[in-house]
């Protein structure tokens, strides 16, 4: 695939600092709804070729709506919680399109209707939402950090959540999981930096996707008063911090865990 023409008429048409990720191949799972959609089409907009990947056949409309903008990308269905479904999915890509420059794992969840406080809580709830939070993040960096590794190039972002920095009660297993995104993310930094290749994650505070419009008007409401900047953050929000994560503006950020929260962290 000639990467060198990919986008070129969206390309023409954007100032120069919306071209800073022409001619990379981005990969982003979760992309059919939220944060991830904003960031592959984000990532589309600033000149990436991106794989959109989704459990969801609904991922296939963020790719035409890249495609309506003139931008190439493509979708592909996958359970990335499935470790074998998550090998051969990523192992053809990889073969077809030669490489992957970019990958951002946004796939993660609450437990949702079975959210509860520890003490009432099932183990089952707990694999659910450390495979989908935490696993899926694994699995699908373990596809992609060996050929990182060999061409010394490549970009890892993760995304984990403010909840285990501003706790709630009830969200215990999702603050474990993505308290272990962090910790996943700072130990694979220290080992891929030496080969070039920079891995980093975003903590989101609350931000308005359909995952979060299901929180009841009361959790809404606590959540609001504990946002300095007194508004919830959008998925563009997110879908900046990734692109400047992937961009070469952030050459020197490894190992960081981005805050986008509105000032949660600090009130
Ligand atoms: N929205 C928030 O307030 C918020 C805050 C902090 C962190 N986050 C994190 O951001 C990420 C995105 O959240 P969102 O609010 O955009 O959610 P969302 O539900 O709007 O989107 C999640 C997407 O992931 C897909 N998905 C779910 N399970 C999958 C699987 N097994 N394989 C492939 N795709 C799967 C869904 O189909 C959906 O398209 C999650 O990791 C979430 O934990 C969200």
């Amino acid at each position: 695939m000639d990467l060198a023409v990919t986008n070129r008429s969206e390309r023409a048409s954007l100032p120069a600092h919306q071209t800073r990720l022409s001619d990379k191949i981005a990969v982003v799972t979760g992309a059919a709804s939220g944060i991830g959609k904003a960031t592959a089409l984000r990532l589309g907009r600033e000149g990436a070729y991106v794989v959109a990947l989704d459990v969801d056949p609904g991922g296939s409309k963020t790719v035409e709506e890249l495609g309506s903008m003139g931008i190439e990308a493509e979708f592909a269905l996958l359970d990335c919680a499935d470790r074998s479904s998550v090998e051969t999915t990523f192992s053809s890509m990889q073969a077809r399109l030669g490489r992957v420059d970019i990958l951002v794992n946004v796939v993660g969840r609450t437990a949702g209707s079975k959210r509860s406080e520890f003490a009432e809580s099932e183990p089952e709830t707990w694999d659910f939402v450390i495979d989908l939070s935490l696993k899926a993040t694994m699995l699908c960096s373990r596809q992609v950090v060996r050929s990182m590794r060999e061409r010394r190039s490549g970009r890892i972002i993760n995304i984990s959540s403010g909840s285990w920095l501003s706790p709630t009660p009830t969200f215990c297993d999702y603050a474990a999981a993505k308290a272990g995104v962090v910790g996943f993310t700072r130990v694979l930094a220290i080992e891929l930096a030496p080969y070039g290749v920079t891995v980093n994650a975003i903590s989101p505070g609350p931000i308005e996707t359909p995952a979060f419009a299901t929180q009841s008007p009361e959790m809404r409401q606590r959540m609001l008063s504990t946002i300095p900047l007194g508004e919830f953050g959008r998925p563009d929000d997110i879908a900046a911090g990734v692109a400047f994560l992937a961009s070469d503006d952030a050459r020197f950020v490894v190992g960081h865990n981005l805050l986008i929260n509105g000032g949660r962290s600090i009130a």
